[in-house]
């Protein structure tokens, strides 16, 4: 016969044992606390997101219609600022450090300010909105060469190769005689950016930068050259960039 004191005492052990395995247990596969999260996320969302990106998230929030760019429409689920190769969705921490970090020329605030857990649960609702069900791969990025002045001038020559001129122009100062008419796919007008101002989307981290032209910015006309360059080649046009706003 079981007693009272063992019957509490299995019933004890049992809920250890649950509690356990659900800690033990990936983030995925812990439904309730990743309800919690994204039921949290959708608050912070409503108060602080809602009224550029819209309570759909498909960018028509009040707000929407006086910046340049408009506010993402989440979805469409097409991003700019990825690790992951052109036409794939963003990974979280590419989300991640898109809220964290905001969008320079463009009204996209940081959130720095907000606890990480809040950042993470604002993921959490881009995602859904984008219908982001799979964990994208971000690419290789090999480390960084060291910096020299061949590297530079090795940087100067892919630039002119890759044609990136016709957009940024012979000095890089976004005056290439294509940046005329490009257009986002929206149809918006878009223009090739200054990169002499050395302030980009993508933060000032020399890897951002990297990912940035090896896999484009989807959605507008900056290409992904992951096919066209060699990952020393990237890495060298990365460093004449950055050098040109040091000038
Ligand atoms: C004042 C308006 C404004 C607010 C508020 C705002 N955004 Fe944005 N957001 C933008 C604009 C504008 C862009 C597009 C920038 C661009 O295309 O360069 C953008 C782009 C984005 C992107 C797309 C990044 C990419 O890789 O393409 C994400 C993700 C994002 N915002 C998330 C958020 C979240 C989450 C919040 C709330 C915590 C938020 N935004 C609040 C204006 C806003
Ligand atoms: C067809 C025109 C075009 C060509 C060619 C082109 N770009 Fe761009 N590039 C753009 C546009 C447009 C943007 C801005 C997109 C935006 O702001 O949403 C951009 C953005 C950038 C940025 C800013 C990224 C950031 O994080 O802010 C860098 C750096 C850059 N391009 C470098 C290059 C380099 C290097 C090449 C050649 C290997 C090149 N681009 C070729 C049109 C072009």
């Amino acid at each position: 016969m079981i007693s009272h004191r063992s019957a509490a005492g299995m019933l004890l052990l049992a809920s250890a044992l649950l509690g356990a395995s659900a800690l033990s247990a990936p983030a995925a596969e812990r439904p309730g606390r990743a309800q919690a999260s994204l039921a949290k996320g959708k608050e912070i969302y409503a108060r602080e997101c809602a009224a550029c990106h819209g309570v759909k998230g498909d960018g028509e929030g009040p707000g929407a219609h006086i910046v340049n760019p408009k506010p993402r429409n989440f979805i469409l689920g097409v991003f700019k600022l990825r690790t992951t190769p052109s036409g794939q969705p963003p990974t979280d921490d590419d989300l991640l450090r898109t809220i964290t970090q905001g969008i320079a020329h463009s009204a996209m605030p940081s959130f720095r300010e907000l606890p990480e857990a809040d950042r993470r649960a604002l993921v959490g609702v881009v995602r859904q909105f984008a219908d982001i069900k799979t964990a994208p791969r971000p690419i290789a990025i090999p480390a960084a060469p060291e910096v020299s002045a061949a590297l530079l001038e090795k940087g100067k020559t892919v630039y002119t190769a890759l044609k990136c001129q016709t957009c940024h122009g012979d000095t890089g100062t976004g005056d290439g005689a294509s940046s005329l008419t490009l257009k986002d796919d929206a149809k918006g007008r878009i223009w090739a950016p200054d990169l002499t101002t050395g302030v980009f989307k993508s933060g000032d981290d020399a890897k951002a930068l990297y990912a940035r032209i090896a896999t484009g910015l989807d959605g507008t006309p900056m290409p992904s050259y992951a096919s066209q360059a060699k990952p020393d080649e990237i890495w060298a046009v990365v460093h004449y960039v950055r050098s040109l706003a040091k000038r």
